[in-house]
């Protein structure tokens, strides 16, 4: 709705995450990161058609 893009990332180094922003000693790990913004204008990937499993597929709500 406010035309902002999320893109989640796995792939880094969990525990160097964790010591840079001092997570550990608060009780906390980190697990995700979601990069937020807006598209550029050229973005090809964009307009490309997307593969996404349903909801209820990938959500476990407890
Ligand atoms: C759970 C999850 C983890 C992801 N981790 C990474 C990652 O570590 N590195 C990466 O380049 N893309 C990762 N992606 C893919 C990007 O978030 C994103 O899907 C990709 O840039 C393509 O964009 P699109 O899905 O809008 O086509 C991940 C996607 C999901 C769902």
């Amino acid at each position: 709705m406010l035309g902002i893009d999320a893109c989640p990332i796995e792939g880094f180094d969990m525990k160097a995450m964790d010591e840079e922003l001092g997570l550990r000693a608060r009780g906390l790990t980190s697990s995700v990161i979601v990069a937020l913004g807006y598209r550029a204008a050229e973005d090809f990937n964009a307009k490309l058609p997307k593969s996404r499993p349903p909801l209820e597929q990938v959500l476990t709500r407890l």
